[in-house]
């Protein structure tokens, strides 16, 4: 089955068509700027253009940076507060004329690389956390997903831990690959304590950079590894979202059963 992967991020909205028997892209990624108010209509108009651009007329797998339950976006830390309340699933079937479904974006990227990549058949506590524009987390048990975790947000030194830790943190404040990772490892130590994982996965933007920073990672006791998808895992992730392929899924209770 083939379905059109849409990854919407704070900095850039990235589309490839997706072959959900190899969890491979199909085309190259398109990848356009967040519009800028990232507003609900000028963000479906990306989406729009995407879909037309790939002369896509099946089915769509959409991501959302924010808590989406029953494809309603109830957080918006990094992208125009106007989406808060917004039925984005009803917006983006509107702006393309097709079936759309929407989940979050860490647990987009977290289903694709625990069915595909870097999280394949591991049992137990599995946490993937993505570093964008702010800190993703998608947390599994055997395989299965507890949506909508939000533990970008835990305070770490009184702040939000994503405004500290976050690729885009790194780039604001000019930090050093090593300072930088002190900072993710010391962020990965309150993840430990709280939530002992076997296996944590490395996300978002930076992944594809992993070599520089992973290998610094020492502070804690589970085991770090990049994600195998890096930076498309979204897009694979929303793909299978809108068929429901796998265990894992959307925040809709029942949804994704196999
Ligand atoms: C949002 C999460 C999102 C993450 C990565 C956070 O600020 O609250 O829902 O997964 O950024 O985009």
């Amino acid at each position: 089955m083939h379905v059109l992967g849409i990854d919407i991020g704070g900095t850039g909205i990235k589309a490839a068509p997706v072959d959900l028997e190899t969890g491979q892209l199909l085309a190259a990624r398109q990848k356009i700027e967040t519009p800028r108010p990232s507003t609900p209509d000028a963000v479906a108009a990306v989406v729009r253009e995407q879909t037309v651009s790939f002369g896509w007329n099946g089915p769509i797998g959409c991501t959302f940076p924010g808590v989406v339950m029953d494809g309603t976006v109830w957080t918006a830390a990094n992208v125009d507060k106007a989406w808060i309340g917004t039925d984005a699933a009803s917006l983006f079937r509107k702006a393309t004329g097709g079936e759309v479904t929407v989940l979050n974006d860490a647990d987009a990227a977290g289903v694709a690389e625990m069915t595909y990549g870097a999280g394949k058949d591991q049992p137990g506590t599995v946490l993937m956390l993505t570093f964008g524009t702010g800190i993703g987390s998608a947390l599994f048990t055997d395989g299965v997903l507890v949506p909508n975790t939000e533990f970008g947000h835990i305070e770490i030194r009184g702040r939000d831990a994503e405004k500290r830790a976050s690729e885009r943190a790194k780039e604001l404040h000019d930090l050093s690959w090593g300072k930088w990772a002190g900072r993710v490892d010391e962020y990965l130590q309150h993840m430990e304590a709280l939530l002992s994982p076997h296996l944590i996965i490395i996300g978002g933007g930076i992944s594809k950079q992993a070599d520089k920073f992973v290998p610094l990672l020492t502070g804690i006791r589970a085991k770090v590894v990049p994600a195998a998808m890096r930076n498309d895992a979204g897009i694979v992730g929303a793909a299978m979202a809108a068929s429901h392929t796998g265990r894992h899924h959307t925040g809709r209770p029942g949804a994704g059963e196999p």
